[in-house]
């Protein structure tokens, strides 16, 4: 690390981790009560399982793309962070809204909307939070020495999705003006400005592992930074079929949406491209594993799968059935998950100081968390395909046909128990590195 203040990141990523653990636990509470084992089911029943698996999911990543900032913004920006003090306020002011939202969840102290149950008053917190979060990099970048395209790509995403979470704070009377909204957040930060966010972090990392020249992985990311926006932004109409807007939506949505994949192709593309050409030389191998891991997999996850339903023609079929949910899976875990394993796998020798990767642990971390994810979602997809089949096709009832599909999620189990043995793998080495020291400036990255 060259910049004391880099070592904020460290405390993100533990809370990060700390919730991750937390979101696998309900994952298996809500696995296990599908087949039958729903001992917990007075205390924490499946809806707010549910709640809590998703909040966790989104609250661990964001913890992870603010640590990321706080160790990129000062490295490309050639400065120290603007204020170390306020950083870390922001920290435990962020795992305190965390930890009142979620407890709150176990009390029906939430909204029913998916993703976005936080209760309204808890959203100022919130805003508050990401404001201070969205100063300290902006002061930092300002006070600078350099401003790079990287920078400039991830804290635009940052400043979007801030803003993009004011529109799930409006209060609608109409269900259709309420869904229309909340796609505004839910789709446009995981299909829009998270995968700037994404782009930002991978610019960061292709350049500091494989040694390719700045210019040419920037260049790279303007054309992620166009493809995103040029489908994205009207992607979002395949949300909108069948929530009772205009028709127009259905070619709109329909189009858009089926060139979203090409973004996560670019991305893909980039990754692997910038591999071969660089020297090869970085020791930390386990690191440009998660990085170039993450660009195949969300092109898997969000491209190739999201593709497999977005048609109208297709999505009148599979809508809101388990095929969604594989698709959420593979598409958070390859974007979004894996970039944040990725720089976790990069950051932590180089806070510590202590040169741990590369080792049996670390890879079996990535591939058996890999191959875990890759059979909970071949269980999803069975069952989800068994499910439209069933459901839509013959019109059997719905909890008859959620009583046929069960033994997949024995699939599901297996698959959760591989990836979770691949996260405590991981997890082991997070603790093995030991915190952050100052003894760890400037040693050879
Ligand atoms: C990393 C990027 C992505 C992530 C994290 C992601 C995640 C998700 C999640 C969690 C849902 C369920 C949302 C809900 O019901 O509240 C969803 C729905 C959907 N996604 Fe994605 N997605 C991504 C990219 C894509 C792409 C690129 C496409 C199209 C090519 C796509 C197509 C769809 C469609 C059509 C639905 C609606 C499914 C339904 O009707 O039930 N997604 N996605
Ligand atoms: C121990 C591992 C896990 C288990 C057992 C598990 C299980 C589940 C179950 C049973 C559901 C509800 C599916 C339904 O009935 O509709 C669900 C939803 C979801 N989980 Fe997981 N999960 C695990 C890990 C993860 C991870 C690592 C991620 C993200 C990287 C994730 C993201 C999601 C998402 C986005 C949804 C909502 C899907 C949808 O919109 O349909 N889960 N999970
Ligand atoms: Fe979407």
């Amino acid at each position: 690390m060259k910049y004391k203040s880099q070592k904020v990141a460290y405390w993100f990523f533990a809370l990060s981790m700390l919730l991750l653990v937390l979101q696998l636990t309900y994952g298996f509470i809500m696995g296990f009560a599908r087949l039958g084992y729903d001992g917990l089911h007075e205390w924490i029943p499946f809806n707010t399982a549910h709640t809590v698996h998703l909040n966790l999911l989104v609250v661990w990543l964001l913890s992870g793309f603010m640590g990321a900032a706080y160790y990129i913004i000062p490295e490309e920006s050639e400065t120290e962070l603007w204020s170390v003090k306020l950083a870390y306020l922001q920290l435990i002011t962020l795992a305190i809204v965390g930890v009142t939202a979620v407890v709150g969840f176990h009390f029906n102290y939430w909204e029913g909307r998916k993703f976005l149950e936080i209760p309204r008053i808890l959203d100022w917190p919130v805003a508050l939070n990401v404001i201070l979060f969205l100063v300290i990099l902006l002061m930092t970048i300002i006070k600078g020495k350099k401003t790079s395209t990287t920078s400039l790509v991830l804290f635009g995403g940052l400043v979007a999705a801030a803003l993009l979470y004011l529109p799930g704070m409006i209060t609608f009377d109409s269900q259709v003006l309420d869904s229309f909204f909340r796609w505004w957040v839910v789709h446009l930060w995981v299909e829009g400005v998270w995968e700037l966010i994404m782009g930002g972090i991978m610019a960061f990392l292709l350049i500091k592992l494989t040694g390719v020249d700045r210019e040419v992985i920037e260049k790279w990311l303007y054309v992620v930074v166009g493809l995103t926006f040029l489908s994205g932004i009207l992607g979002t109409g395949h949300h909108y079929y069948y929530i009772g807007v205009n028709n127009i939506w259905l070619i709109v949505g329909g189009i858009f949406s089926a060139l979203e994949p090409l973004a996560f192709l670019a991305m893909a593309l980039w990754a692997v491209n910038m591999y071969r050409k660089g020297e090869k030389k970085h020791p930390n191998k386990t690191a440009i594993l998660w990085t170039l891991g993450s660009a195949i997999v969300a092109f898997l996850g969000a491209g190739v799968l999201g593709l497999a339903h977005t048609l109208p023609q297709t999505n009148i079929y599979t809508h809101g059935t388990l095929v969604t949910a594989m698709h959420g899976h593979l598409a958070f875990w390859g974007a979004y998950a894996m970039i944040v394993l990725a720089m976790i796998t990069y950051v932590l020798p180089n806070v510590t100081g202590r040169k741990l990767f590369d080792t049996s642990r670390a890879r079996s971390a990535f591939w058996l968390s890999n191959i875990g994810m890759f059979t909970m979602i071949s269980g999803f997809g069975a069952a989800g395909i068994a499910q439209v089949y069933m459901e839509r096709k013959l019109g059997i009832e719905f909890m008859e046909v959620q009583n046929e599909i069960k033994v997949h999620f024995w699939v599901l189990i297996t698959g959760a128990t591989i990836l979770s043995t691949g996260i405590t793998l991981f997890i082991i080495d997070f603790i093995k590195y030991g915190t952050p020291s100052d003894e760890a400036l400037e040693i050879q990255e």
